[in-house]
């Protein structure tokens, strides 16, 4: 009888006909039955790590640890990190735990600087992957049947791939669009009418710029869900493009280091947050200064461990993000609070810290302000110099030059007043920001062209 119905409901999931409020079982298990299918997993992973990838091997014995000591899920806190460097020293496939014959797909980052870093899946971690994607597309509010409209880079980037497979996983449709062209973008749109659209938050803005510059009001497509991810947006953000496009953005979280999109996603009915798909991807909070494991709801460095995965296994890596563990609510799972920024991306202007985060939200509370914007830092003479450009609404720019200078005496104060930091606020003419074609580049960082005074 039990053999039977399991076999059903195998049946069902591989029939691509989702189980009820979830996609997969495993969504509502009880937060015991998860940390025993934690511990099971992470002995594996560890063992697998520690086996097959001589480099981890070797950090884990010059950490003086073994798999073998990990008796509780708190024990993973004694096992070395792993970060972006041990993958550019292993460069390209150092860190691969299976044979290159074995690898079905290989991923990589465009890296800014040097030698991109390359990720691997083997068949079983591309099943995994589209599974775990369909999941989130499923908790995102996605349907089979729907007609999925993917702006996602498709290539080395694994945004595109990622959504692409997860879709047909549900059961949806996909249009391949990747991304650019945006003329063509709404033309497909308004031809084909999709109910969701994937696509980096920046870019749902481009796109509405779009709609409207060939004449279709933007929230009267026939788009009802963006999934939206790959970059920060704040809630200030995410409601400006809600309301532009007459949408619901949902957020979907993930790094190609662990496997793409796919390690986390906000569920529709919550909105509150990405689940971390937890029965596949561990996640701890740590300081990022000195690497000590904190406690759920404190802030600091999200650090990942890969549970299944075969080509390339992460043990503690340490993605750079910076947000808190927050329990679960739509399902068990833990969930990720916005993310305030990745450690890297902290500006420190005449010493004082600021996240560009922290500027979006002040530019998107000003009615009068675009949600288009760079911030540029120099350093002439030798001091910081901070200036946020920023566009004025079309509607305000009809009220000439005194609603220019108002916005941007006002955005100027707000800077003050809130972060502490004198900023020089330049309110340009509409149109005049580049826009995003995929990830938006806000931060232009030209210190670096005027050493600092000894
Ligand atoms: O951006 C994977 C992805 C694609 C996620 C599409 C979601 C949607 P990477 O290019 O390796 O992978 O960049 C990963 O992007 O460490 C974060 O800093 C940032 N990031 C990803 N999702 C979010 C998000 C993909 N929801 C890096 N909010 C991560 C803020 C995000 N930042």
């Amino acid at each position: 009888m039990e053999n039977k119905e399991s076999k059903s409901k195998a049946f069902r999931q591989a029939s691509g006909q989702a189980f009820g409020r979830t996609w997969e079982p495993v969504e509502s298990a009880s937060r015991e039955e998860l940390a025993a299918l934690q511990l099971q997993r992470l002995r594996w992973s560890l063992n697998h790590a520690y086996t097959r990838v001589a480099p981890l091997r070797r950090k884990f014995e010059a950490a003086g640890v073994q798999p073998a000591d990990l008796k509780t899920l708190a024990d993973l806190g004694r096992f070395p990190f792993t970060t972006k460097d041990d993958l550019r020293e292993t460069y390209p496939f150092g860190l691969f735990a299976v044979p290159r014959e074995s690898i079905a797909r290989l991923h990589a980052s465009s890296g800014t600087t040097g030698k991109p870093t390359v990720v691997g899946y083997t068949q079983a971690d591309l099943d995994m992957w589209a599974n775990v994607m369909a999941r989130s597309i499923f908790a995102a509010g996605g349907r089979p049947g729907d007609l999925v409209h993917n702006i996602y880079g498709y290539g080395l980037f694994t945004g595109g791939l990622g959504f692409h497979y997860g879709a047909e996983r549900l059961g949806c449709a996909v249009v391949p669009t990747s991304g650019g062209q945006t003329e063509k973008q709404v033309q497909l749109i308004a031809d084909f009418k999709p109910r969701i659209v994937c696509s980096t938050p920046s870019y749902l803005l481009t796109l509405a710029d779009g709609l409207a510059e060939q004449g279709i009001d933007p929230a009267s497509t026939s788009l009802k869900l963006a999934l939206a991810g790959g970059e920060p947006c704040t809630r200030e953000m995410r409601a400006v493009i809600e309301a532009r496009l007459g949408l619901n953005v949902v957020e979907c979280y993930g790094l190609s280091e662990i496997i793409g999109p796919g390690v986390a996603m906000e569920c529709l009915e919550t909105k509150d947050g990405p689940t971390i798909w937890e029965d596949h991807f561990y996640p701890e909070i740590i300081d990022p200064a000195s690497g000590e494991a904190l406690p759920d709801g404190a802030f600091g460095e999200l650090v990942i461990t890969s549970l299944t995965k075969e080509a390339l296994p992460m043990i503690r890596y340490r993605t750079r993000d910076l947000t808190r563990l927050l329990p679960g609510t739509a399902r068990p799972m833990r969930r990720l609070d916005k993310l305030a920024g990745r450690s890297d991306d902290m500006l420190i202007i005449r010493g004082v810290n600021v996240f560009p985060s922290q500027i979006e939200e002040l530019v998107m509370k000003s009615p009068a302000l675009a949600p288009h914007y760079v911030i540029r830092v120099t350093r002439p003479q030798h001091l910081d110099d901070l200036q946020v450009q920023v566009e004025l609404r079309p509607d305000a720019a009809a009220s000439g030059e005194a609603a220019r200078q108002q916005a941007a005496a006002e955005l100027q104060h707000h800077i003050k007043s809130s972060i502490g930091i004198s900023a020089r606020v330049c309110v340009m003419p509409a149109a005049s920001i580049e826009r995003s074609a995929g990830k938006a580049q806000r931060v232009v960082d030209e210190r670096e062209k005027t050493p600092p005074a000894r």
